[in-house]
């Protein structure tokens, strides 16, 4: 396990949002006086939820708002590795069990895969911005090692092509069930139940935890409609490239897509520095990486999608009854040049890659929250309902 260490760059500052303020008073209120610090897991976890990782003045903030001493909230936020202490991939954090279990049944081959796929150490951004990884002590899922926990939920019995399978589809939009991979409902033996076999029957489709995140859909979701500034807002930047190995890349100023200062797009820069030709991106065992086809095709920044300088008839859409857009995310599209619905709506597979390569600080998001089947829905006249409802299923 790593020395758990306060990251290096630090935000100015932290507030809760007005909801999450409430929700935390919430919290405060159900222990009697005196009591209050035992809200400290809670409101350091939805902290977490709002900002996708605790920087320290998040943990004072939390600290001054139960009375404790700053020391007493950094003992437990250094403690819980469920706390991020530095920014993590804006679709997910995968969290490997190396413990005994799952180092004998194989989780060398995960974080082998993890390397791989997102990054080549832990606690570092994959070059999408996409997803972060470490290794993590037991998490009590030893029966279904080996394991690891995407998000919120644990994705067990899985092999190295497994977790591979898993990272591709998460990097699609797609949120595979949680639970066990290789076809067992929970932790019954392999061969199937040898006894209590008659409660079998009246089973839901999976077992417990993971019929609950199937039905709740928050798998990689922090708080149902709440914009979160995943990576580093702060900065600007989505993961950090060393330039010494981007100058190897001709610009290509006519792509559209973010440069670096060197002027090669942070994929590029990964791809190079790897030196080695990567799988598809669409492909079931798909990397979350720009990959040489995609390139080739234009697909690795996407194709900028045409914006307008201004709404319509004057009078833009509410872009925030789209799940997933709030405020800052509203002007953000603004900026860009899109007010409507029909215009999100319209957007190509190519357009949705720049897209979510140019949403400072909120990269992938269109791909996550799936604005594009939301906006058809909102630009058809549904109601927000039904666009949730069509973005769920
Ligand atoms: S050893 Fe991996 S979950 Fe227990």
């Amino acid at each position: 396990m790593m020395l758990r260490r306060l990251h290096k760059d630090q935000p100015a500052s932290f507030a809760f949002t007005p909801a999450n303020e409430a929700w935390a008073k919430g919290q405060i209120s159900k222990y009697p006086a005196g009591r209050q610090a035992s809200a400290i897991i809670p409101l350091l976890w939805r902290a977490q939820e709002q900002e996708g990782w605790l920087s320290r003045p998040a943990i004072e903030h939390v600290a001054d708002m139960l009375g404790m001493a700053y020391i007493r909230a950094l003992e437990v936020a250094t403690f819980y590795f469920m706390f991020q202490l530095q920014p993590v991939g804006s679709v997910a954090h995968v969290q490997i069990c190396g413990t005994t279990s799952c180092m004998i049944c194989g989780a060398e081959d995960l974080v082998a895969v993890a390397k791989e796929l997102i990054a080549p150490t832990p606690h570092t951004l994959s070059a999408d911005g996409k997803f972060s990884w470490e290794e993590v002590e037991c998490m009590g899922a030893c029966a279904n090692a080996p394991m690891a926990q995407i998000g919120k939920d644990y994705y067990e019995d899985l092999t190295g092509e497994k977790l591979r399978e898993l990272i591709g589809r998460f990097s699609k939009g797609e949120v595979p069930v949680p639970g066990p991979q290789n076809g067992r409902y929970a932790a019954e033996p392999a061969g199937g139940l040898t006894s209590l076999k008659e409660f079998v029957s009246g089973r839901k489709q999976y077992n417990a935890s993971a019929q609950a995140a199937v039905d709740l859909k928050d798998t990689v979701k922090r708080i149902d409609g709440t914009e979160v500034p995943l990576t580093t807002p702060w900065l600007g930047v989505a993961a950090p490239v060393k330039p010494a190995k981007a100058k190897a890349v001709e610009p290509k100023p006519s792509a559209g897509v973010p440069a670096d200062a060197t002027g090669a797009t942070v994929q590029e820069a990964k791809a190079t520095s790897k030196g080695k030709p990567q799988s598809d991106g669409n492909a079931p065992n798909a990397t979350p990486l720009a990959t040489p086809k995609a390139k080739a095709s234009g697909q690795a920044g996407g194709a900028k999608p045409a914006g307008l300088s201004a709404p319509k008839g004057g009078k833009a859409d509410d872009l925030k009854l789209i799940l997933g857009i709030g405020p800052k995310l509203e002007v953000l599209c603004h900026k860009l040049g899109f007010f409507h619905f029909d215009q999100i709506a319209a957007w190509t597979e190519a357009e949705i890659a720049w897209v979510d390569e140019n949403l400072e600080g909120f990269k992938g998001r269109v791909t996550r929250d799936k604005w594009v089947v939301q906006a058809k829905v909102l630009a058809a006249g549904g109601s927000v309902a039904d666009a949730e409802a069509a973005a769920r299923g």
